[in-house]
Parts: C-alpha cells; structure tokens; sequence
C-alpha cells in the first residue's frame, strides 16, 4: 500500500534550528514504522524558498534571493542525515519542476471557475506571509506569532474563492472529526471556518520573488499556494522512474500549530477546487520552547541540532524531543534536560536492560538462548503491543505511543529484579533449583529485549539495529513485535548503546 507522509517545508531564510528537526523526527517516526508495516513509504520534506520571508533577508543582506536560498536550502538538506532521517525526497519549491506543476495547478483551478481578479486590503505579516483575519491579530495590529507590527497592504490581486468552500469544509469536520489532530486544533480550525471564510489572495503583484501567474505576468503566485503545492507536486518527480501522483495521495501531513490554517483550511479548499481528495490526517504539533519563550529564528534562543547530536548522538536527541515534549503540546527543551533522560532512560533503563539480558545469556548459557517457555506476566504484558502502538501512531499519539513502548521497558526491568536470574544461577549450580527457571527467566528476557528493539526502531532507529544484530535478528518487520515470533538463538557481543561517558563531557551550549 502506498503511504505518504510530509513535514512542512522550511523557509530558507536561516539555519535550521530544533523546532525544524522536530518535524522532521515525528515525520520519520511515522515513516520508518510504515516502512516496518511493509507499505511502500514516500517520505518527503524539502524547502519552502519564494515569498517575503525569503526575498526581505536576502534584501537585508544585500545578496539576491536565489543566492540566499543557495546558500541555505544545502543546510536544511544537511540537517536529513544527521537526523537520522529516512526522508525518500527532498523538494525545493524552486525546481522548475515545480514551479510548472504550480502553474498548471492553479491555472486548472482558475478554468474551474475558483479564481477571480479584485482588491486586496487589509492586514499582513511578512514573516508569516500571512493576510491576517479580524480574529487573528493582536493588540495594537500585531502579529500573535511573531510579535511584530502588521502591515496594511492594498493591492490588486487574483482571488482564490474559499468562501465557495465554507459548507463542504463543515461537512469534511463534521464526516472526519479526527481527520486533524489533536483535537484541540481541530476545533480551532472548525471555529475559523465557522466564524466565515473570506476569499484570500492567489498572487501578489508587490514581490516577483516567486512563481510566475501564467495568465498575467506582473503577478506571483502568493507564496503559500506555491509551497502547499510541494506535498502534491513532489509525487510526480520525487522518486526516481515513477509517478507516485495516484498511488501515493492522499498524504499524511506533520505540521506545526502556527501553520494550522493554511493545512487545514485553505488547503482543503484549493484540493475540493480541484476535484481531488483532501489530506488523509494533518498532525498538529505544538512549539519547543527555550526557557518558556517559542524557539525561533526571530528570538534568536535556538538551540543547534548539529551541537547536541554531536555529543548525544542522532537516536537520543530523536528521543528526547517526543518523550520530554507530548506531540500537540508547547514544552521546553533544554541541554541539561537532554543530558538527565539520556543517563536515565536511555543508558539506564534501556540500554542497561539490553546489556545485561545479553551479557547473562553469555554467562550463564555460553550465549545460547534456552529453548523455553516465556514467562506468562511477560506475555500477557506483551500481548497486542503491536497494534496498540499502530493504532496510537495511526492517530497521531506520537509520544503516547513511545510510552506504551516505555511502560515494556520498565516491566522487564522489574521482572529481571523479581526474578534475581543471579540467584537462579547460584542455586542452580549448588542444584538446589533445576535449570528450567532461569531458562524461562533468559528466554523471555532476550526475547523481550529483540521485541523491543523492533517497536523502539522508529524512534531508536541505529540503536536498535545495533542491538537487533547483536542477536542475530535484523529483521525490523512489524509482525516481530509479537513476542516469540523470532526468538534469537545465540546472542552476541553487545556494547554499551548509550555509554555513560557521552553525557559526562560538559554541556556544548
Ligand atoms: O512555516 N517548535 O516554514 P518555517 C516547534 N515555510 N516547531 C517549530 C518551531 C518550534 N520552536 N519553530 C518552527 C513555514 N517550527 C512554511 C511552511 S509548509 C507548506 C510551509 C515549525 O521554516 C513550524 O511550526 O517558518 C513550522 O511547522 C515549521 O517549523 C516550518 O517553519
Ligand atoms: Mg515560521
């Protein structure tokens, strides 16, 4: 089955930052386990170059746009990577592929009728490129997100009919309630749509820094229908040798909270205006903060991906933001914080269980995995695990599904205590108990662990391949959550997967 899922695509107007890679690692979660489900994954991000944004820094650096987002869109690419990040494509809305695909688009949306010429007047934000409603401005004509001063524009623009949409975007809330999640947000796009919809500009004729409005060339394509369109355009290049347009729509949407509107209002509405079928679920996730202030480029408090992957690796900076910030929530991140879940559940609870379910198989049976019953608490604790976190993942739980996962980490710690295996084996040897025990003890144990690894690999994804090998299991196929359905027979050196000593050096910022 195909399977589509998308970040937003980041304005190119500076580095990327954590919030960006938050995205990115709620997008490859969902990714990386559909994968493990055996769909065929297109997973896309990319960047989001044309409109104000863009075009104002460039001006403030003296250097032309295209030059600008040269410089930048290689960074945000970079970011991929060292996120550990599976995206298949990364789109850049200033592929002249693209840029055609956008002319053709709305040029079928105009001949639909949906597109009419007329005066725009009224608020604007340039670092949202955002014509702002009566309800979305604060105190004094400022913008709610960016705190700066609202600029009254007027202007002749092509229109966009939205307000044609008003009935048939109720009636997709009403037939879909969870079609955005969380809930939250959805009634916060419900309570838009139904406070009115007005029309809202298709092109700009103040900028030229975008794509070219075919049938009248003092216009740009106002930079937001440009940069939905990625989601649709993408599909048509993005993998090599095939058109994924049919077998891959509709896509799953990550997006953030600031950027509600546009995915679940407009976008909609320019999908109906075309005749095509609306997103399968938008995931709405809320702000990283520093400090309690919103991370952002504006307020300068970033803190740098690259600096704490570099000291903490890929997989603990991954899980680290779902598991300190619940997604659909605002939450501080910080170094220290990073620093305490990392010696104390990854190094500790995780990784110390792994290390030592292993290294007592090589101790007390020569890293033979017994042949023996698994434990009925353990089963029963393990019982349809896989598809509760499918379903979690399905509905966007993203974090609640991690500690669905956690609340397995914590039972088999707790079982290796109960069970002492240590004491087992010295009454074994003293025959005061049969070897059975501890061969049941072991075997759930090791098997416990590889059916962990196989539910923690979308968020854990080296680590657990690391551990997985370790025990002669690589295969990452989601029927392998199910405990005792590959259970490994000798295991293998295993180094620490979260050593100590990482989080010892001093903080990097
Ligand atoms: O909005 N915490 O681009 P962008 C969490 N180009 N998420 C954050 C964040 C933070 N502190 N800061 C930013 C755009 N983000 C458009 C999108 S999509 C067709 C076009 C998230 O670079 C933010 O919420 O300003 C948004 O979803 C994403 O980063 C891109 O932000
Ligand atoms: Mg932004």
């Amino acid at each position: 089955m195909g399977y589509s899922v998308t970040t937003p695509i980041f304005y190119v107007n500076a580095a990327p930052h954590l919030g960006h890679a938050y995205s990115t690692i709620v997008a490859d979660v969902l990714a990386r386990h559909h994968r493990q489900r055996g769909d065929d994954v297109f997973f896309l991000t990319g960047t989001d170059e044309h409109g104000e944004p863009v075009a104002n820094v460039a001006a403030e650096r003296g250097i032309t746009p295209q030059e600008l987002v040269d410089e930048n869109a290689p960074r945000f690419e970079a970011m991929g990577p060292v996120l550990e990040s599976s995206n298949d494509f990364f789109v850049r809305t200033s592929d002249p592929r693209h840029k055609t695909a956008v002319q053709e688009f709305l040029t079928q949306v105009k001949d639909n009728g949906y597109v009419y010429e007329g005066q725009y007047e009224g608020w604007y934000c340039p670092k949202c490129a955002d014509f702002k409603t009566d309800q979305e401005i604060a105190e004094g004509n400022t913008c709610p997100i960016h705190g700066i001063a609202l600029i009254r524009e007027s202007e002749n623009n092509w229109f966009f009919k939205l307000s044609a949409f008003q009935e048939q975007l109720e009636q997709l809330y009403a037939d879909r309630p969870d079609w955005v999640v969380p809930q939250s947000r959805r009634n916060e796009a419900l309570a838009f749509i139904k406070g009115g919809l007005q029309d809202v500009s298709l092109s700009r004729n103040a900028i030229t820094w975008g794509v070219e409005v075919p049938w009248d060339p003092e216009h740009v394509f106002y930079v937001w229908w440009d940069a939905l369109l990625n989601y649709r355009t993408a599909l048509k290049f993005g993998r090599e040798g095939s058109d994924l347009t049919e077998s891959h729509w509709p896509p799953t949407h990550v997006i953030g909270k600031d950027i509600l509107k546009f995915h679940t209002i407009y976008w909609p509405a320019l999908l109906m205006a075309a005749g095509l079928e609306v997103p399968k679920r938008v995931m709405v996730g809320g702000f990283l903060l520093v400090d309690g202030a919103k991370m952002s480029k504006s307020k300068g408090n970033v803190l740098d991906p690259f600096a704490a992957i570099e000291q903490f690796g890929a997989d603990a900076v991954r899980f680290y933001l779902l598991r300190e910030v619940a997604f659909g929530q605002d939450g501080s991140v910080s170094f220290e914080g990073l620093k305490l879940r990392y010696e104390s559940e990854l190094a500790n609870d995780f990784g110390n269980l792994a290390s030592r379910s292993l290294a007592m198989v090589r101790r007390y049976r020569d890293g033979r995995v017994p042949d023996a019953a698994l434990d009925p608490e353990i089963a029963a604790a393990f019982d349809g695990l896989g598809d509760a976190v499918a379903r979690q993942l399905d509905e966007g739980q993203i974090s609640q599904a991690l500690e669905t996962i956690w609340e397995r980490v914590r039972r088999l710690n707790r079982f290796v205590e109960e069970r002492a295996p240590w004491t087992l084996a010295k009454a074994e040897k003293n025959d005061a108990a049969s070897p059975e025990a501890l061969d049941v003890v072991l075997h759930t144990l090791v098997e416990g662990v590889r059916a962990l690894g196989v539910l923690l690999h979308p968020w854990l994804p080296t680590s657990t391949e690391t551990l997985l090998d370790a025990l002669g299991c690589p295969d990452l196929a989601w029927s392998g959550t199910t405990l005792g359905s590959g259970t490994p027979t000798t295991v293998g050196e295993l180094a620490p997967l979260f050593p100590k000593d990482r989080a010892e050096s001093s903080a990097t910022a």
